[in-house]
């Protein structure tokens, strides 16, 4: 069942595996606008929490917030490694459309690992940019317009 959850939910799942010994102190919203450049005000957009449940475990968790007033980003999108490869991860990222259209953004963006971009890209994304700039290895910046 996926449920919109809080952030003190999702933070254990992030610190503890999807961002293990991550220097950065992970915030509810990240600054990094869709160009990999920081902006603080970003911080000001309302951020979302959404989570996947299976006989009470979390099993998949996800989230987005706006970082303009068109632009949605995709971000910490983790599922459980014995629950992989049965829609889950499809899941979480269809419902940042469904709150993407709920907020009128047009476009939404992410920063995938090299590892994950290829999920993204069969999911109708297209890579636009790379960076080397944050932790956690090279990323591909994906994006995807709303219709
Ligand atoms: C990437 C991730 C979220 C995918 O979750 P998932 O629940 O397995 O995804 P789905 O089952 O919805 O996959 C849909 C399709 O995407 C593709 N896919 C999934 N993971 C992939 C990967 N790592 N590499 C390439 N293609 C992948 C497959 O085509 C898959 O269909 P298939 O299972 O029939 O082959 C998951 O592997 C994960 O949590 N990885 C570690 C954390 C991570 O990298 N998160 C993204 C941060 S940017």
């Amino acid at each position: 069942m996926l449920k919109k959850i809080e952030f003190e939910t999702i933070l254990p799942i992030w610190r503890d595996h999807l961002w293990p010994g991550r220097k950065s102190q992970i915030e509810p919203v990240s600054a990094i606008n869709s160009e990999g450049l920081i902006n603080v005000t970003i911080q000001g957009y309302k951020p979302h929490f959404f989570g996947i449940y299976e006989n009470h475990e979390l099993i998949g968790v996800n989230s987005c917030h706006r970082t303009s007033l068109k632009e949605m980003r995709s971000r910490g999108l983790w599922v459980h490694p014995q629950h992989r490869h049965r829609g889950v991860g499809s899941r979480l990222l269809l419902q940042v459309f469904a709150q993407a259209k709920e907020d009128k953004a047009s476009r939404i963006w992410t920063m995938a690992r090299q590892s994950s971009a290829e999920f993204y890209l069969r999911l109708g994304f297209s890579a636009y940019k790379e960076t080397s700039q944050y932790e956690f290895g090279p990323h591909v910046f994906c994006e995807h317009l709303v219709t």
